[in-house]
């Protein structure tokens, strides 16, 4: 059921801590720094990384590409129906990650597929055992995010986030210390933002919109698609993703006071340059909800902020997503959307 909730997308946002303590169990050995995937016995270092998915597992393939670029390792994500293993050079030092909630989603499978004819070494990302993509990979390593019964993907999008970051550890080592000690913090973070979260009495002040746009930068840019794809999917609302710096590239242009624009400000990365662009879109005079962990910093050139608790830039993200997922709830919420079932979406998507 749905645990007195009204809705599961409700319900699993709120698991999310839960989610991530059992996505960690056994697999940080904080004093060591150090991560054991078991599943991932006989898997070494790759040459480089490819990481084909759809949708919100996009997202977090892009996410879990920042991580394996950092640690010098080579990495790029694909839109899985776009992907071809025949023109994109794979040998079997190349690991193709095929990250997908369901396992089942048939463009991931295709791709899956080819990058196995190929001669790639191929892992399978998944929350769900046993499934296609977990059977067919070489390798899989399960997300643990538990049952997500809502079309939109919330809880899964944490769990893949966070065992990109522990597989990106496992693989190549962990930048740091700190990394590993904010990742097991990290379900206390989110509580504390699902505790505190403003943005629930922000929505009735936004919902007489032409558009709503995200940005973020680095870390934060597959977090600013997310967030656009999830209030889209189910607040019906036109809303697009940018990383920041591509706003001065064109959609700039559509920027006015009826477009808010929602700014993911990391106060330990690219933190000037995003406010630089926060200060373009605010001369336009569009609204800007600022989700940062340093609100003191970013207050003056936002309307309302969402404060996120100060951590990792590389952990920082997962939390900030928790409030862009609460928006798109609350907001579909007072649109009186279907929010489990949005119009023209399936969970599982097995055509092509
Ligand atoms: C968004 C959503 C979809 C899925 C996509 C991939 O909320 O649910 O975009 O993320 O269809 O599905 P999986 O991860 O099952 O391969």
């Amino acid at each position: 059921g749905k645990s007195g909730y009204d809705h599961y997308m409700r319900k699993e946002i709120a698991e999310q801590p839960r989610a991530i303590r059992d996505c960690l169990r056994g697999r940080v050995e904080e004093l060591a720094a150090s991560v054991s995937l078991p599943e991932l016995e006989g898997l070494e270092e790759p040459s480089s990384v490819q990481l084909v998915a759809c949708g919100t597992s996009y997202h977090a393939g892009l996410f879990g590409e920042r991580l394996f670029q950092r640690r010098g390792i080579p990495a790029q994500t694909f839109v899985a129906s776009e992907y071809d293993a025949g023109s994109v050079p794979v040998d079997e030092d190349t690991l193709v990650v095929a990250v997908t909630q369901s396992g089942e989603t048939a463009d991931t499978m295709q791709a899956l597929r080819g990058a196995n004819r190929a001669g790639a070494t191929t892992l399978a990302v998944t929350n769900v055992v046993a499934s296609s993509a977990a059977r067919e990979a070489e390798y899989a390593c399960y997300v643990r995010a538990g049952p997500e019964i809502s079309v939109a993907a919330t809880k899964s999008f944490a769990s893949q986030q966070v065992t990109l970051s522990l597989l990106a550890s496992a693989l190549a080592g962990p930048q740091s210390h700190e990394f590993l000690r904010e990742l097991r913090r990290l379900p206390d973070y989110i509580q504390a933002v699902l505790d505190r979260s403003s943005v629930r009495d922000l929505v009735g002040e936004l919902l007489d919109a032409d558009a709503y746009f995200f940005v973020g930068r680095g870390y934060n840019a597959p977090v600013a698609l997310e967030g656009a794809l999830k209030l889209k999917e189910i607040s019906y609302r036109h809303a697009e993703g940018f990383p920041a710096g591509e706003l001065k590239h064109g959609p700039l242009a559509l920027v006015t006071a009826e477009t808010p624009v929602f700014a993911l400000v990391s106060g330990r990365e690219h933190t000037a340059e995003t406010i630089g662009n926060v200060k373009e879109v605010q001369a336009r005079r569009a609204p800007v909800v600022a989700v940062t962990d340093v609100p003191e910093t970013v207050e003056r050139h936002a309307e309302f902020v969402l404060e996120v608790p100060e951590t990792h830039p590389a952990v920082m993200p997962i939390v900030a997503n928790v409030q862009l997922q609460l928006l798109a709830y609350w907001l579909a919420n007072a649109l009186g959307r279907p929010i489990d079932k949005p119009r023209n979406l399936a969970k599982s998507v097995t055509v092509r």
